[in-house]
């Protein structure tokens, strides 16, 4: 019997417990972890500790050593450095992981950046080049690009030859965004004269009801809209003349309910075009602040209280 330390939300801030670990399965991938990504999510369940008891699962992405692997042929073995995708459980020294999301680390990244890149990778390739289609040659709009997801999707799309426009709520995390070569405006700009920004072709938004009418109208003939948040409400009203002049599709998703088969497809399409931008420089991931486990509730307030920029990364590594 297998054993990890695992960090669980409790109304006293967060508590360590020793938990068995099930017998890996085919296709399944045993990592020792060295660092872990924060999520909302995470902040999210975690406010409802009280209400879920000390059993809420955290934890999105891990990045350490393959330990183990289920039965079955493999493209990993014991002692690679990966990164992966996981449902749950993820806050823990030990992650059981589908070697369908699980990726090899560029030897040029820590744990650490390791860490900040699978939520962020899946999220931003899903969105922008399945479901939004971008292409070389296109525009795309990401809004609040100051996450994970945001700042990852902006180095991608420019990366494989699509003009990227950003905006966020605050000019200091446009100042950084500009620092990357990515320019934008203010939401509160963008709201105020939405048709300054240009026309797009995708447009990737989180603030939904708020801004769906703003986004609709600067998208070009054939335009898509992808939700991946809905901060400003879920109902919104839409002008069907103008999807019909203009062949304009919206478009939502969530990651972590799609079955195992979809991520991996999404993970193909990460391994044949996204890592070899990671490995030769081109994407680089963006830490705001390492925390040891001691310090997750401090992460947690970080990033609910917003204007960090990158990724909240926890390292076990002392
Ligand atoms: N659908 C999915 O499967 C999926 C998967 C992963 C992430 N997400 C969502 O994608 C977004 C980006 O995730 P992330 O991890 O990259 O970023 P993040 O660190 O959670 O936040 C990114 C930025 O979003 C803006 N933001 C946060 N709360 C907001 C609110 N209430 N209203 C408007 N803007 C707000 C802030 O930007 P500024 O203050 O700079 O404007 C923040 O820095 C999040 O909303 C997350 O929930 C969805």
């Amino acid at each position: 019997m297998r054993f990890c330390e695992r960090w669980f939300p409790s109304e006293k801030g967060f508590v360590k417990r020793r938990v068995a670990l099930p017998d890996l399965a085919a296709g399944e991938v045993l990592i020792d972890a060295a660092a872990f990504g924060i999520n909302r999510l995470d902040t999210e369940l975690a406010a409802n500790a009280g209400a879920l008891g000390t059993d809420a699962t955290l934890g999105l992405e891990v990045a350490g050593t393959v330990a183990a692997l289920g039965a079955g042929p493999s493209e990993f073995k014991v002692g690679d450095r990966v990164m992966a995708l996981v449902k749950e459980n993820g806050y823990a020294d030990r992650v059981v992981a589908p070697a369908g999301t699980t990726l090899k680390i560029p030897d040029r990244l820590s744990f650490e950046q390791g860490a900040a890149l699978p939520e962020a990778l899946f999220t931003a390739w899903l969105n922008l080049f399945e479901l939004g289609a971008l292409k070389a040659g296109e525009s795309v709009l990401i809004h609040h690009a100051t996450g994970g997801v945001g700042i990852v999707g902006a180095q991608l799309a420019k990366a494989l030859g699509a003009s990227v426009a950003v905006t966020s709520r605050r000019p200091e995390n446009l100042a950084k965004l500009r620092g990357l070569g990515f320019d934008g405006k203010t939401t509160d700009e963008f709201d105020a004269e939405p048709g300054a920004m240009g026309g797009f072709d995708v447009i990737l938004d989180i603030r939904g009801a708020q801004s769906l009418d703003a986004n609709l109208s600067v998208l070009k003939t054939g335009g898509r809209l992808v939700l991946v948040d809905s901060y400003t409400g879920e109902e919104g009203k839409i002008n069907l003349g103008r999807m019909l002049d203009k062949r304009l599709s919206v478009q939502g998703s969530l990651l972590r309910p799609l079955t195992l088969e979809r991520k991996s497809v999404t993970a193909a399409g990460i391994r044949a075009r996204a890592l070899p931008l990671i490995e030769s420089g081109k994407i680089e991931p963006v830490i705001a602040r390492v925390f040891s486990p001691e310090n997750i509730g401090e992460a947690h307030a970080l990033l609910a209280a917003n204007g960090h920029f990158g990724k909240l990364i926890v390292s076990l590594r002392g």
